[in-house]
């Protein structure tokens, strides 16, 4: 379970702007619940996700994974409950090591011992099998180095070393968008299974409105660094993605009259 309360963030620009980026973020998320987040530029999605993998402290409120507090921990202390897959595929996997060396930093990551960071005979076959599931024509590439593989052969690699050892949280950032259709499709399907088949705790940010109700159990709309709104079950399950749109684009408005009408302080 993931239990995030009150979580405020305020960034200074370099002008001496204050951004406030997050505004009393409350959000719990049952174990095993796949929740997709939608919003629009710099509504606070990625400094959503980024608070809760501890890239920066918040300024106010709370972040528990699976029952451990983890505000004020480091970003590598709670590297061990999460997952993270980045919009760039050049990010997450070390570009001049080999595919087979990449998954074997992954499976040796949080181990102090029992395992040999060489690439045994073993290991190769087990990923073979793992690689081969992705359905992306990775089998013969185990030996190739991470940067020969296309786009979406990276984000599939990725996301296999994000969920490897199954962390209690996987966390998605628009992992699709700098990809062509095909492979965003297939990045995609690869990430519906992953997670179904692990039962993993999963945050993901999409641009795409179906991709945010076909995916998932439950979607939110952040804005302004808020949580507009919160769908799931029968409600969410009769939208299609322009009733999403229109949904968004209505309580948008609403919040962004009421901004622009308030009474001056
Ligand atoms: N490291 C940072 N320094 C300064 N401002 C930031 C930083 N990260 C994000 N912001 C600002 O915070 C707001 C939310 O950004 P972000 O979370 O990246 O939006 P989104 O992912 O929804 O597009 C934006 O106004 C952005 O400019
Ligand atoms: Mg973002």
């Amino acid at each position: 379970m993931i239990e995030i309360e009150r979580l405020e963030k305020t960034f200074t620009q370099p002008g001496g702007e204050r951004v406030p980026a997050l505004r009393g973020i409350d959000l719990v998320i049952p174990t095993g619940q796949f929740v997709t987040v939608i919003g629009t530029n710099g509504s606070g999605k990625s400094t959503l996700l980024n608070a809760v993998a501890g890239t920066f402290l918040p300024d106010g409120g709370t972040i528990r994974i699976a029952g451990i507090d983890v505000t004020r921990q480091p970003e590598f202390r709670r590297a061990s409950l999460i997952g993270r897959v980045f919009q760039d595929p050049f990010k997450g996997t070390c570009p001049s090591m080999s595919v087979g060396e990449n998954l074997r930093m992954a499976e040796l990551r949080g181990e102090r011992r029992g395992l040999r960071v060489g690439l045994s005979r073993s290991a190769l076959d087990r990923y073979h099998e793992l690689v081969k599931g992705l359905g992306m024509r990775l089998e013969g590439r185990l030996r190739a180095t991470m940067g020969t593989l296309s786009g979406g052969q990276r984000q599939a690699i990725t996301l296999l070393m994000a969920t490897l050892k199954r962390p209690q949280l996987l966390l998605l950032d628009e992992h699709t968008a700098a990809l062509d259709p095909r492979a965003a499709d297939q990045i995609i399907k690869i990430t519906d299974d992953v997670v179904r088949e692990n039962k993993l705790t999963t945050l993901m940010v999409t641009h795409s409105m179906e991709q945010a109700l076909e995916q998932g159990d439950r979607t939110i709309m952040v804005h302004r660094g808020e949580i507009l709104a919160d769908l799931s079950g029968d409600e969410r399950a009769g939208l299609d993605a322009n009733d999403l749109l229109r949904r968004f684009t209505e309580l948008r408005y609403t919040v962004e009259f009421a901004v622009a009408n308030r009474p001056p302080a």
